[in-house]
């Protein structure tokens, strides 16, 4: 646990500033997610990944990059970097944000649930949207991931076997609101060893505040409750890891 913080860029900010790597300059234009505490609890994690396995880590895959502001500190680590998003704007803002920092990212556009064929990575992440979001919202493709917010995070995990190689690793951020278990339960089932390794409440930004009436009468959060736990997943693929439904 690091905290109870507020969301938002300067926490963001404060998070980067720890990091033994320069901060790279990112925009993040109309359309394109602000990176936020949540953004930069996977770069920390990730930097510190890749510090720590430094022969493991040759290639990155960022899924749901919006401003690529991890690939572009994949990418100042040393590492081959891919970064997926289904938006025309984000897209071009990693490529943009990776030009602006001196370093090379291959973007890919792509829904995360139809993704062209990838070279499995050494260390795939992603910060997907997961917030639970009643039917027919028009704004908010950045946050919204369905009625139980895991129409992403699902989509994910039912490709990490095929983009991580054996031994490598991802990283997942999310919010407890969707549920953490059955996130470690979707990749265990998948041959993944998944533990919760770093954790922040955060009091709601906006969206979660305007929400929250909502998320009350749905259960997803207690009445009067208006923090939320933001967490990084880290898992492991198994050498031998055989997907779900093959048989060995
Ligand atoms: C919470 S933002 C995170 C952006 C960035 N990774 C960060 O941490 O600052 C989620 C991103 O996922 C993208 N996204 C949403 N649904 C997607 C999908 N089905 N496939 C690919 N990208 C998606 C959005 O366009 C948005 O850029």
């Amino acid at each position: 646990m690091i905290g109870r913080w507020a969301v938002g860029e300067a926490t963001a900010g404060r998070i980067l500033g720890t990091l033994p790597l320069p901060q790279p300059t990112v925009t993040a234009p109309t359309g394109v997610y602000r990176p936020s505490v949540d953004s930069a609890m996977l770069c920390r994690r990730m930097v510190n990944h890749m510090q720590t396995h430094p022969k493991g880590v040759t290639s990155v895959i960022e899924l749901c990059a919006g401003s690529g502001i991890a690939s572009v500190y994949a990418a100042l680590a040393g590492a081959r970097v891919t970064a997926v998003d289904d938006t025309r704007e984000s897209v071009e803002a990693v490529a943009v944000n990776a030009a602006s920092n001196d370093v090379t990212v291959d973007v890919v556009r792509s829904d995360v649930r139809a993704l062209p064929r990838l070279d499995p990575a050494d260390l795939v992440v992603a910060n997907p949207p997961y917030v639970p979001a009643p039917a027919h919202m028009p704004d908010g493709h950045a946050w919204n991931a369905g009625p139980n917010g895991r129409s992403v995070v699902d989509s994910i995990i039912g490709v990490l076997p095929e983009l991580v190689r054996p031994a490598g690793a991802a990283l997942l951020v999310q919010s407890d609101v969707c549920g953490v278990t059955p996130t470690l339960s979707g990749l265990a089932d998948r041959g993944f060893d998944a533990a919760v390794t770093d954790e922040v409440v955060v009091d709601f930004g906006p969206v979660m505040h305007e929400r929250a009436l909502w998320l009350e009468s749905q259960g997803f959060i207690e009445p009067g409750e208006r923090t939320e736990r933001v967490v990084v997943i880290r898992a492991v693929r198994s050498t031998s890891a055989v997907p779900r439904g093959a048989s060995r």
